[in-house]
């Protein structure tokens, strides 16, 4: 039987994209987290857009545009410098606090984990080196490869092709709707991390396979899934 292989997002499910406000709001104060929010939600329809228009390039690239975007839209007129550093403490966004243990415990369930993201393979090596979480993932894969980004149906393709895994067997584990939803459409399964309680799932599209306030609740409901389907004895 084929190891099941989990295919981690990563911003916003292995590290916290509201990180950054550390660094806002020593600057702008309790806007912090509406900027990083606004600063999140431009940086992906940018991303989204140059997928549409065949335009790729570097999610980072995305981050910049939209960070000058949002500096615009809000009249905040950050310097250079302390662009640099925003951007910079994008490069360095902590682990939520369940991923280490988690991960641990999902690995010791015989499972391939990788981590499947819209940011380049450099990017996602940073933040791991930063949050201590490179060891717990046997790859990274990143849409750079095929230049397209997610929610694209190529992109999850790919991921099956770079894990030489079958749909029924590939997992994605995303704390984003947008994922999960590009996920199952492309065939392949799906948990989703409901990091924001008050986030409901959007209501279009096949729903989870499996659902979890966090890794930790996740890497239970694993557990019992493997074993319903044979993976694990007992
Ligand atoms: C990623 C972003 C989209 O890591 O969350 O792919």
């Amino acid at each position: 039987m084929q190891t099941p292989v989990l295919a981690f997002d990563v911003y916003g499910t292995l590290v916290d994209t509201q990180g950054v406000t550390v660094t806002l709001s020593a600057r702008i104060g309790q806007d912090a987290t509406a900027f990083a929010e606004r600063w999140r939600d431009k940086q992906l329809e940018f991303a989204f857009r140059r997928g549409l228009m065949g335009a790729y390039a570097d999610f980072a690239q995305c981050k910049r545009e939209a960070l000058d975007l949002v500096d615009q839209e809000r009249g905040t007129r950050f310097s250079e410098d302390f662009k640099q550093s925003l951007m910079a403490a994008y490069r360095r966004l902590p682990a939520f606090d369940d991923v280490p243990q988690a991960l641990e415990r999902i690995r010791a369930l015989g499972v391939r984990c990788v981590a499947f993201s819209n940011g380049s393979r450099q990017s996602v090596e940073m933040l791991f080196d930063n949050a201590g979480l490179r060891a717990l993932f046997d790859d990274i894969v990143s849409v750079e490869e095929v230049r397209r980004f997610k929610p694209d149906a190529v992109v999850y393709s790919h991921l099956r092709r770079r894990t030489h895994s079958r749909p029924d067997n590939t997992w994605l584990v995303s704390s984003n709707p947008f994922d999960i939803i590009g996920a199952r459409y492309a065939g392949l399964r799906a948990a989703w991390i409901q990091r924001n309680p008050k986030q409901p799932f959007e209501p279009w599209g096949d729903p989870p396979d499996m659902m979890a306030p966090d890794l930790g609740a996740l890497a239970e409901q694993f557990q019992v899934q493997l074993k319903r389907e044979g993976h694990l004895a007992g």
